[in-house]
């Protein structure tokens, strides 16, 4: 393929160098980030066995977050002899007993493959991951997931310079921006590691989006190489079509996560960058959400259609998990929608506070009963099997005909029996009754989440 020419490099740079000092941590913020986690690992170290080691890793350890987000993440590395449980169970202990109640700390256990502690600290108001972990030298050594984390800091600190760093900050940013980061299952996007082999491997952002504006499916990267390749088994053993190999680990893919819809929209916003790239492209399309139950209301009014909205309270699971199991819902009841000729035109999610929120936009319309003609009622066989399939029959000439009444009249019909079906869809918590159903009429605090969530879609 083509390289950039010179002048969109240039142009390029200028951007970059622009969006740079908006994004990169102030001085004063990664004073206060190295001060806030220099007191926190001195504080473990008194409190940790001497056969635990203390290390400070994710973005802030590497030098590739981005301002405002410099949230600490500190593993506890504790030795393989230990058993998985013992070692859980230590980490919690240790971490909770650091807690400076006094000066307003807080904390919460959060739950990734195994537990861990978050302490929200009050002034400087920065959050600050304790994970325990093994320690490892080798993926082979691998006892649970969080493990890699330490190798992968290792590879990003021996393989990354200060302006591939940078390089970082910018791809994140930009992914940001065109709602593509994040590997939580809300964005279903790339993480903060895949976007540091991506630069490891492109040497830059203008090269991986100058690339990622012609990709083509299926593609493997090897980050430890660099080679790359649109053929070999690697699709067949990672069961996926885009594929980066994990440099510290042959056997993960670091883009598992990055749903194809997510990979989609990060090739549109790059090749629309890549055309002409300008600050505003960077950006994305700015929007203003106020008003938005009147502006959700025209797009509704201009499609021709009624929006159903499914509110419910959820209880206190990770949002990860609500996250999936809202997907996975809006796949089903729009199947069903579909099935019976009312196929959404868009859907619409959100997940805020203790509420989630599924919205459909369908074709205003109301299904009438059809007839169907059916055999020659002279023909025995033919039409006492008709007569048997149909409710009602009659005949016209010497024809049978039926006549077929729509399950449903119109989709609000279909999206009240769906929750009132005790067997159907919905997790086993929306069905106590919390789930309450809107119909066009959105009140303003939903209308801004959908809003956005329709803005997120529909602006590439
Ligand atoms: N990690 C991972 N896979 C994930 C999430 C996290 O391997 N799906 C590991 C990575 O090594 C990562 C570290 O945990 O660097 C910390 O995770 P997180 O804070 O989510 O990402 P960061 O890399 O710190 O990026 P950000 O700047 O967004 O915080
Ligand atoms: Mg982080």
């Amino acid at each position: 393929m083509a390289e950039i020419s010179e002048p969109k490099k240039r142009k390029i740079e200028q951007i970059a160098e622009r969006v740079l000092k908006e994004i990169r941590p102030s001085e004063d913020e990664i004073a206060v980030v190295n001060r806030v986690s220099n007191e926190i690992m001195g504080r473990l170290k008194k409190a940790v066995p001497k056969n635990v080691d203390i290390i400070l890793a994710g973005s802030v350890a590497r030098g590739t977050q981005i301002r405002g987000n410099s949230d600490i993440d500190i593993f506890l590395l504790f030795p393989k002899s230990q058993d998985e449980r013992s070692m859980e169970r230590k980490g919690l202990e240790i971490a909770k007993k650091i807690i400076d109640s006094k000066n307003g700390e807080r904390f919460l256990i959060k739950y990734a493959e195994h537990p861990y502690l978050q302490i929200m600290l009050k002034d400087p108001p920065i959050k600050a991951d304790i994970v325990p972990a093994f320690r490892i030298s080798d993926s082979s050594e691998m006892g649970s997931a969080v493990d890699r984390t330490q190798l992968h800091n290792k590879f990003v600190m021996a393989h990354l310079n200060k302006t591939q760093k940078d390089n970082v900050r910018l791809l994140k940013a930009f992914m940001e921006y065109h709602n593509v980061y994040g590997a939580e299952a809300e964005v279903e996007g790339f993480s903060g590691y895949l976007c540091e082999l991506l630069i490891h491997v492109y040497g830059s952002f203008a090269s991986i989006l100058h690339d990622f504006s012609t990709l083509r499916l299926p593609i493997w990267i090897d980050a430890k190489t660099k080679e790359r390749g649109n053929d070999g088994d690697a699709f067949k053993r990672f069961n996926s079509n885009f594929i980066v190999i994990d440099p510290t680990d042959p056997d993960r893919n670091v883009a598992a996560g990055v749903s194809e819809e997510s990979l989609a929209r990060f090739v549109l916003a790059a090749r629309r960058f890549i055309q002409a790239p300008s600050l505003k492209l960077f950006y994305s399309v700015e929007y203003s959400d106020a008003n938005s139950s009147g502006k959700i209301s025209k797009i509704a009014k201009g499609l021709g259609a009624d929006i159903f909205l499914i509110c419910f309270k959820i209880p206190e699971i990770s949002e990860d998990i609500i996250w999936q199991q809202l997907k996975k819902l809006n796949k089903k009841v729009s199947e069903t929608l579909e099935k019976n000729s009312f196929k959404p035109i868009i859907a619409a999610m959100s997940v805020e506070k203790d509420e989630a929120l599924l919205a459909f936009f369908v074709n205003k319309c109301k299904l009438h009963s059809t007839t169907r003609e059916g055999p020659d009622a002279f023909i025995r066989d033919a039409s006492e099997a008709f007569m048997k399939k149909h409710k009602t029959v009659y005949v016209k000439g010497r024809r049978l005909v039926s006549i077929e009444r729509p399950k449903y009249a119109d989709a609000e019909q279909l999206i009240r029996s769906e929750m009132r079906d005790t067997a159907s869809k919905f997790p086993s918590y929306l069905k106590k009754g919390s789930a309450k159903l809107i119909i066009n009429s959105i009140p303003e605090e939903y209308a801004k989440l959908l809003y956005r969530s329709y803005m997120e879609q529909t602006n590439l």
